[in-house]
């Protein structure tokens, strides 16, 4: 597969730029399938990294581990992560029919639906057979068994979909955020701490650190939706609602009895507008608008930030634990990343 023009990373990355480059890189060393769609689909993924916030994570958690640098077998976790991320993002833009991710068109916008299913299904082969060559049947469990979960977080979320507040509970959400959003990264670190051969105290701190890093993070993204400027994130405000899923604000502004009912209604109000067969734009996004308003103006938007501030505490207490280091303090910085009232 054709090599991709230079990348630049996060400056948090600078310390393991050349570990990222060798997972890009071994990433790109696949050779192609022989249909030609689905060798352009997969050129395509390969070569528009995100932010590589999983593989740094891997790079990053054996370093704080061991102290000692990547290894080839660390590189090859990192690949089979981000292979799976990228083939979840695949298949989600079927489900939510995206055109662009990161500001560029998706792959079933290219290429097209089918092509887009079997270009994640071509990624997700590619990261079972980078697992397997770690010989550790272990890992390929771990990573058999986030597959399902991650599937079954979707499942749950699109059942939720445009169902009344008052019927999701903040465990529900958690539950969901768990399996569609953090699972990855617990079982990430997980790996990681397996490959590491730690004492299964620290195998558990790993895992802590994913976990909370991940739910922060979905927390962060369901702030945007309100905050995020379109221009920046991609996506128009308050996408999730109109998509009928009720994020972490929504959820915990509706947890305050005085606001419950206004919010309620103007929930409701957007869901009729959408439900109407000739949806008139205006009048949703009017109906949008009093609905971020009212949780601009009551506490919802702080009570999601104090969510996230806790879990990104809970994820920097883990490493606390651990002997100081470099990739220890940029493990650190990464979770108070998510804690910046994103904008
Ligand atoms: C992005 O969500 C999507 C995910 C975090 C996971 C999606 C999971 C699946 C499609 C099922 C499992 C798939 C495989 C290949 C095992 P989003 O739509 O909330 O965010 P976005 O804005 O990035 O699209
Ligand atoms: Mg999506």
């Amino acid at each position: 597969m054709p090599g991709v023009t230079s990348v630049t990373f996060h400056p948090l990355f600078q310390d393991i730029k050349t570990d990222l480059q060798a997972t890009l890189d071994y990433l790109q060393g696949f050779m192609p399938p022989e249909a030609l769609a689905l060798a352009e689909a997969g050129t395509f993924s390969l070569a528009t990294p995100g932010k590589m916030v999983r593989p740094a994570m891997v790079h990053l958690m054996w370093q704080a581990l061991t102290c000692t640098p990547s290894t080839e077998s660390v590189v090859k976790l990192a690949a089979a992560t981000e292979l799976i991320h990228l083939a979840t993002l695949l298949h989600d833009d079927v489900l939510d029919e995206s055109d662009l991710r990161r500001g560029n068109p998706t792959v079933r916008q290219q290429f097209g639906n089918r092509i887009a299913i079997l270009g994640g299904d071509w990624l997700l082969a590619k990261a079972s057979e980078t697992l397997a060559s770690l010989g550790r049947v272990d890992l390929v469990d771990l990573y058999a068994k986030v597959l399902a979960e991650l599937c079954d977080g979707e499942v749950l979320q699109q059942s939720l979909a445009f169902e009344p507040i008052a019927d999701i509970s903040w465990d529900t959400y958690l539950q969901k955020t768990h399996k569609k959003t953090a699972s990855l990264y617990v079982t990430a670190c997980h790996a990681t701490a397996l490959l590491a051969e730690c004492d299964p105290i620290v195998v558990e701190e790993a895992k802590a650190y994913g976990a909370h890093f991940g739910l922060a993070f979905q927390l962060q993204d369901d702030m945007l939706d309100y905050t995020g400027n379109p221009a920046v994130t991609g996506k128009p405000v308050l996408d999730d609602i109109r998509n009928g899923l009720a994020n972490a604000p929504l959820l915990l502004g509706y947890q305050n009895p005085e606001h419950r009912k206004s919010l309620a209604a103007a929930l409701e109000a957007i869901y009729a507008e959408i439900k109407q067969p000739e949806t008139d734009e205006t009048g949703l996004t009017v109906a949008c608008e009093r609905l971020k308003q009212l949780l601009e103006n009551g506490d919802a938007l702080d009570q999601t930030q104090e969510c996230i501030n806790t879990y990104c505490q809970q994820a920097k207490q883990v490493l606390s634990r651990w002997p100081d280091s470099p990739a220890r303090t940029c493990l650190t910085q990464l979770a108070a990343e998510n804690a910046k009232r994103p904008r």
